[in-house]
């Protein structure tokens, strides 16, 4: 892209997102920028540098690092700090900082909101699943209202990032592989977060992490490091930052990864040509936990006052828990290493975000007269509800000889309800609770004894074994519930804190422990089996997909887990959810994606599923010893119904490269007919996806370019049309310009990646 065209670009890009309400934040407000120059005009050098400290630990027991947090923040020492929650709590510290400290700036509060505050949603791989923004954008806003009432006004979160490897923990954070989705998810995560103001009580500054790349971690070891070209860091790994950035996300977080030799936490390249200069941010970088002391361990820093400088140099405007800005940024003004004018940069970045916030002029959070209700509010758990059963991934429903186990009968008489996730309450809520009660969940056990009771049957449990031991002293009494029901219910999968998000790399894709060795046995029992999967990631279930009745891949649900599920599993609700992630039939595929190239040896025409008996089939790009198809494809999902597409109509054979490009073109239209040809109502999430040949450089065999869910009573059909124009059609080409080229054009609209109806046009000079 030529940078001078970058707003118009820019904005046209994120027009599917941004749509017609404009979502101010209030960074750019030229009061606010007067405020703050008026107020660092007043500021010493350390007082600026106070802006720039963030304290993660406010522990006063032996062994912590600020034991006097509350000195500090009196002398006015640091600007803000994280895991205090709790109007009252917030509110002293709030108080000793306005009433105290020179200058009365207030501090702000920050917390990992991922998921929820106190009403814990599905996780966000799980909310992707649903490819419904508006209700991620609910999700948010209500996990909003619960933490600001807390005091609590900056989360940590969105995650954008772009997570291809299974075995990375972290993709449970984020919303899958593709760039598209991610990016329509990181706008609807800020502007829940951020509501229409972020001066309104109930906002939170949202902070989009982690800058960037950190999903490609090298064998999807968390913290390892990251080598990628530009292209793929513009074309993949930065568009859900961009989209974030343009709708007025008013934080980022750096990353803990080098980047091709950089660590993100002190990469001019991406902190400041990008981040600053090309995209304008105006809002505040903090650092991931303790990352600039990291510099050293990385090798780019030999003590901490070199982090130091290093950081603040490249554009990180505040340091998290290292205490390192704290302790050298002073020293390093002084001695003309750091130009003072960095270090009033940063402040000035942290005082715009807490006068936008509102701080300066409602420091405190208003506490309740009354003892606050306990428990959650029923709307909020409704909610959590109905994005945990559209979250819901069916993955097999049955064969045609055998027909479809689900959903249930109503008046199933016995139930075998067997696995060490059918009654864990902690597991639901996944990793980052924040300050969710596993009081609040309802397990499957609970939801399906009540249900099943209700229509005069039982429910047989047993936990068969532990998510994590070889122990099998269980089995047999599992075999035994088998044996003696009409359905198994399997309820298997990965422990949420140990296995998933921060820290949780597996070199192991399979389900944990023992639970295969069980699921081999309860299925040998003889009865229909249905596997339902608790995991923050896609697991290689090959196994599971050849022996039992069905799979619903249930990622970890939230306070709701148990209704959500009995309502999906008894039909009251149809499966809608679609991977947003490629399964991978074994961890050899790993990392594995959709929007692959073709190379120059396709495997195309090739029966993958049997040994190569010839040179002509050998020599492709494919391993010897397992297809090169995911197990399920990005964008599957099956649902109770049936549904079919009509053959595409495009509205133009061919578009012209340069028209597009000056925007002087009116873009292609493309339409199908979706029709629910079965007898229940449901939805559908119908996805398109491009592919150009003839460019200067390879491009991917598919491409998201746009998705649409569509509600149809049974016989019901809808008209579905996209449209395609330079933002479904740009590529970083072989000038690393962001541009449409000549080409043939394959368009499809389906329901995954791997089907759909096509349809070809030109796009001439
Ligand atoms: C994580 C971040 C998180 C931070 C909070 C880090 O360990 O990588 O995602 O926001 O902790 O302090």
């Amino acid at each position: 892209m030529r940078w001078d065209w970058l707003p118009l670009v820019a904005v046209a890009c994120l027009a599917p997102f941004l749509q017609a309400q404009a979502h101010s934040t209030h960074l750019d407000d030229s009061i606010i920028e007067h405020r703050v120059s008026q107020l660092l005009s007043q500021m010493t050098l350390e007082e600026k540098i106070a802006q720039t400290v963030h304290f993660a630990d406010s522990s006063t027991g032996p062994g912590s690092p600020h034991a006097d947090y509350r000195e500090q923040t009196a002398q006015g020492h640091v600007g803000s700090f994280e895991n205090i929650t709790g109007a009252a709590e917030t509110n002293a510290l709030q108080k000793l900082a306005i009433e105290k400290s020179r200058l009365h700036i207030p501090l702000v509060f920050a917390l990992d909101v991922i998921h929820g505050y106190r009403t814990i949603f599905p996780v966000p791989l799980a909310m992707a699943s649903t490819w419904d923004t508006a209700l991620v954008e609910q999700a948010s806003r209500v996990a909003a209202k619960e933490a600001t009432r807390e005091g609590i006004r900056w989360t940590f979160s969105p995650m954008v990032d772009i997570a291809r490897d299974a075995r990375w923990g972290r993709m449970v954070e984020g919303a899958g592989e593709d760039p598209y989705l991610g990016s329509a998810m990181a706008v609807a995560y800020v502007r829940g977060y951020q509501g229409a103001r972020l001066s309104d009580s109930q906002s939170m500054l949202a902070c989009a992490k982690h800058f960037v790349a950190y999903g490609a971690a090298e064998a999807g070891r968390d913290y390892n490091t990251v080598d990628i070209s530009e292209r793929s860091l513009r074309q993949i790994y930065l568009p859900p930052f961009h989209a974030a950035v343009e709708s007025g996300a008013g934080s980022v977080m750096s990353a803990f990864n080098t980047l091709n030799g950089v660590p993100a936490t002190a990469n001019p390249f991406t902190l400041t040509h990008i981040l600053r200069q090309e995209w304008k941010f105006p809002g505040a970088v903090i650092s991931d936990y303790g990352s600039v002391r990291e510099m050293i361990a990385h090798g780019v820093a030999v003590d901490g006052k070199t982090a130091a400088r290093k950081a603040i140099l490249a554009g990180l405007d505040v340091d998290l828990e290292s205490n390192i800005y704290s302790r050298y940024l002073a020293e390093l003004v002084r001695s003309g290493e750091v130009p003072e004018a960095a270090v009033e940069q940063a402040a000035r970045r942290m005082l715009r975000v807490k006068f936008a916030l509102g701080l300066f002029d409602h420091p405190y959070t208003p506490e309740p007269s009354t003892p606050v209700k306990p428990g959650l509010d029923s709307a909020h758990v409704e909610l959590a509800r109905t994005i945990a059963e559209r979250s819901f991934v069916l993955l097999k429903n049955g064969d045609s000889e055998a027909g479809s186990p689900l959903p249930l009968a109503p008046g199933v008489r016995t139930v075998a309800l067997i696995g060490p996730l059918a009654d864990s309450a902690s597991d639901m809520m996944g990793p980052w609770r924040a300050r969710g009660d596993a009081a609040d969940v309802v397990t499957l056990r609970t939801a399906l004894t009540s249900r099943v009771q209700q229509a005069g049957g039982q429910v047989i449990y047993a936990k068969g074994t532990e998510i994590l031991t070889a122990e099998d002293k269980g089995f047999a009494e599992a075999v035994a519930a088998a044996k003696r029901s009409d359905v198994v219910l399997m309820a298997l999968g990965e422990d949420a804190l140990w296995m998933s998000a921060e820290a949780a790399s597996r070199a192991h894709l399979g389900l944990p422990g023992n639970q295969q060795q069980l699921l081999e046995a309860v299925t040998a029992a003889g009865k229909p089996v249905v596997l339902i999967v608790f995991s923050g990631r896609p697991l290689s279930l090959t196994w599971a997909a050849a022996h039992v009745a069905a799979i619903l891949q249930a990622w970890f649900p939230g306070v709701q887990a148990g209704p959500a599920l009995v309502r999906t599993l008894f039909g009251d609700v149809n499966p809608s959810g679609k991977l947003t992630v490629s399964m991978p039939r074994d961890v050899g595929q790993e990392p594995l994606h959709y929007d692959e190239l073709n190379t120059g040896r396709p495997s195309d025409g090739i029966d993958l599923m049997r040994p190569p008996h010839n040179d002509k089939e050998k020599y492709h790009s494919r391993y010897v010893d397992e297809p090169n198809t995911p197990l399920f494809p990005f964008g599957y999902g099956l649902s109770y119904t049936k549904f079919t597409y009509s053959s595409l109509e495009l509205s133009a054979s061919q578009l012209s490269a340069s028209g597009l490009n000056r925007n002087a073109q009116q873009p292609l239209h493309v339409s199908t007919t979706v029709r629910n040809a079965g007898s229940r109502a449901g939805d559908e999430i119908a996805e398109l996806y491009v592919r150009l040949r003839g460019t200067s450089i390879a491009l991917p065999v598919r491409q998201l370019e746009g998705f649409r869910k569509v509600a149809l009573a049974p016989g019901e059909s809808k008209r579905v049309e996209f449209t395609i124009g330079h933002d479904e059609l740009a590529f970083w080409n072989i000038d690393m310009q962001d541009v449409v080229e000549p080409a043939s054009v394959t368009v499809w609209i389906g329901p995954s990646s791997a089907e759909g109806k096509s349809a070809d046009f030109v796009i001439a000079e």
